[in-house]
């Protein structure tokens, strides 16, 4: 089963008789996936999963809930067992960065020069977290939320009476906040907006997480801007605004926003826009290089535009369809529509749809907001985008149903939680 076969589905290409592999370059959820169902797609040709990290692939949400916690053991976050990978004959080439791609020689080149050829190459290398760029982010003490690896130093640091302060009121921010919380810290939470969450919720559903962490005894700021991070002998002591005010911490975590891993694409020549531009079938500008996950701006047939999604359920399903698709299947469309999840102190909820900031003109409540039992709709011009079900569960597949049919809904129908969603 190993390299030399050509595989029933296989499109491997060959060099002087060699069967040259599909490469994997990202080991993480998105590129474990996509060598899950490069098999299960009958492909019996070789797979090369290479990945910079040390870990075998693992999953990020629970890095910021329950793996923070000490809830979630670590044998639990990763994708797959550790003899998966050879039981699966997939060879896993971790703690080895690529620096390069040659397109025309169908090659990669390893950070410590070594290469591998490949008939097909997906990129799943995701994303790497913005840096904060004020005097003193440098310092010991300043924390950033990616690895498994970053959130035991997290955990290290969120004691009780340890004074946290979180900047950036997205969701890294704010599943940090609930965490120390729990664990007994004193947190801060500074972010630039005047709500946390506002270009994903707008204003009214954002106001929701508001309230929660402030209810959890959370101190939020809105409006803030960071100017310096202060220190004492190389350790960060606290973080300085630009209206004079200084929050003391003894550590601080930093979550504002990621950016597409992109940089090997567009050296390559790949053509990248907010991530590696793709086509429906997630196939770049190159038509033997495909991406996935965090890093690909994909061509959605449903929004009839490229969107890039970085949530954990698109880097699970989007490899099957690049799988697929490199395979030679021409029906391997990805066409879902964008989902995720959060859990943060008693508050669970599920997202399905995609607004972007501003692209609705309502907001329609099915239940009321305060008792945290709701599902709220965001609609453009009687349309429903989107729909976030808080502490209600198992409707985001009639949800998703409304988002799909595109049907003009009746708003009071919506609201009424007497009428089954898909009569509304
Ligand atoms: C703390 C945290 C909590 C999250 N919680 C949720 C959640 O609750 N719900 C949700 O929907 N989403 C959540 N997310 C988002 C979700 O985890 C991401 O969308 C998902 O990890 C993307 O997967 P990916 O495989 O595309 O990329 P990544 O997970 O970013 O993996 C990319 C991998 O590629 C490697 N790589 C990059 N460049 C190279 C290179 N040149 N050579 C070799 N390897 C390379 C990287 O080291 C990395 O291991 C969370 C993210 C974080 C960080
Ligand atoms: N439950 C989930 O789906 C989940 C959980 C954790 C992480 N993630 C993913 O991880 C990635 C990183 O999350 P994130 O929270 O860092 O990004 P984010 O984009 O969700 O939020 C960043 C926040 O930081 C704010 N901000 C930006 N610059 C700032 C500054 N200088 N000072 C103060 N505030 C500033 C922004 O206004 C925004 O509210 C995202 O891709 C996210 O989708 C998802």
């Amino acid at each position: 089963m190993a390299g030399t076969d050509t595989g029933t589905t296989g499109t491997t290409g060959t060099d002087g008789g060699r069967e040259r592999p599909v490469v994997i370059v990202g080991a993480s959820l998105g590129g474990a996936k996509a060598a899950e169902a490069l098999r299960e797609a009958g492909y019996r040709g070789g797979i090369v999963l290479i990945g910079e990290e040390h870990e075998r692939p693992y999953e990020r949400p629970p890095l910021s809930k329950g793996y923070l916690q000490g809830k979630t053991p670590r044998e639990k976050i990763y994708v797959h067992p550790p003899q998966w990978y050879a039981e699966h004959d997939v060879t896993l080439r971790l703690g080895t960065a690529v620096a390069a791609i040659d397109p025309a020689a169908h090659t990669v080149t390893l950070a410590d020069d070594g290469r591998v050829e490949y008939a097909k190459l997906l990129l799943t290398t995701g994303s790497v977290p913005r840096r904060l760029p004020v005097p003193g982010a440098d310092q010991d003490g300043v924390l950033y939320l990616r690895r498994v690896e970053d959130s035991d130093r997290i955990k290290q640091a969120v004691r009780p009476g340890a004074r946290i302060a979180v900047i950036g009121a997205g969701w890294i921010g704010l599943e940090v906040a609930a965490a120390a919380r729990e664990a007994g810290a004193e947190v801060t939470v500074l972010e630039a907006l005047e709500l946390p969450l506002l270009r994903v919720l707008g204003r009214e559903v954002a106001q929701v997480f508001a309230d929660l962490h402030r209810e959890h005894g959370v101190d939020l700021r809105f409006g803030a801007k960071v100017a310096e991070l202060t220190g004492e002998g190389g350790t960060v002591s606290g973080v300085k605004l630009a209206d004079g005010t200084t929050v003391a911490a003894d550590a601080v975590v930093v979550g504002i926003g990621i950016a597409p891993a992109t940089g090997l694409a567009e050296a390559a020549g790949l053509e990248v826009d907010n991530g590696i531009k793709t086509d429906r079938h997630l196939r770049t500008s190159d038509p033997d290089v495909y991406a996935a996950g965090d890093v690909a701006n994909a061509y959605h047939p449903l929004y009839g535009k490229h969107i890039r999604v970085e949530h954990w359920a698109n880097a699970l399903n989007q490899p099957q369809t690049a799988a697929r698709a490199l395979l030679g299947q021409p029906d391997a469309v990805y066409d879902r529509v964008p989902y995720f999840f959060t859990d943060q102190f008693d508050l669970g909820m599920e997202y399905v749809g995609y607004v972007e900031p501003d692209g609705y003109d309502q907001v329609v409540f099915r239940g009321d907001p305060a008792t945290r039992e709701f599902i709220a709709f965001w609609l453009s011009g009687g349309r429903v985008l989107a729909g976030m079900n808080v502490n209600v569960w198992d409707v985001t597949d009639p949800i998703r149903e409304l988002i799909v049919s595109k049907r003009v809904v009746d708003a009071e129908r919506l609201a009424d939680p007497n009428v089954a969603l898909d009569e509304v």
